[in-house]
């Protein structure tokens, strides 16, 4: 009985073993520095766009951070919670785009705290994962 309830456990550990890398890539250190660096040149770009009032290039860049944060999301985290680091790229994610619709509605107020909220949600993630 004992044995066999090892046995269960151990074909259990294989199988999450051979499951868990394919989820997720294991974490890059160079794609997330190349990441992050592109993102602060992103957010530079990002504002001065929207001070300029121009909505179209605003709307391209957010949609750049966009891309290089999903893409994040699907990577392991370098240190602590998987759910945590993959929740915060999708909530930057998710915010990039509800940005671009209110470039589409050339509304600079409402782009303003989308931008607002990714840079809370860097916040957390640098409290927690840098
Ligand atoms: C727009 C958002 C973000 C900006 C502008 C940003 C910016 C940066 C910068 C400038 C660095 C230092 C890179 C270097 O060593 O030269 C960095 C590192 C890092 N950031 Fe971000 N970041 C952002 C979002 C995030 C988020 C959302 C997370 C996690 C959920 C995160 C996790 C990290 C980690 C883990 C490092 C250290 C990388 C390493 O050395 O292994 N960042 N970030």
């Amino acid at each position: 009985m004992k044995k066999r309830f090892y046995l269960i456990l151990a074909v259990l550990v294989l199988a999450l073993a051979l499951i868990t890398p394919q989820l997720f890539a294991q974490y890059n250190r160079d794609v997330v520095v190349s990441t992050m660096h592109n993102n602060v040149r992103l957010l530079g770009e990002i504002n001065s766009a929207l001070n300029a009032k121009d909505f179209y290039t605003t709307g391209l860049r957010l949609m750049e951070l966009a891309e290089g944060t999903y893409s994040l999301s699907q990577m392991a985290p370098p240190r602590g919670l998987q759910a945590e680091w993959t929740r915060i790229q999708r909530e930057i994610t998710a915010a990039a785009f509800r940005g671009i619709g209110a470039c589409g509605e050339e509304d600079a107020a409402k782009v303003q705290a989308e931008i607002g909220k990714i840079v809370a949600l860097r916040n957390e993630g640098h409290s927690k994962f840098r």
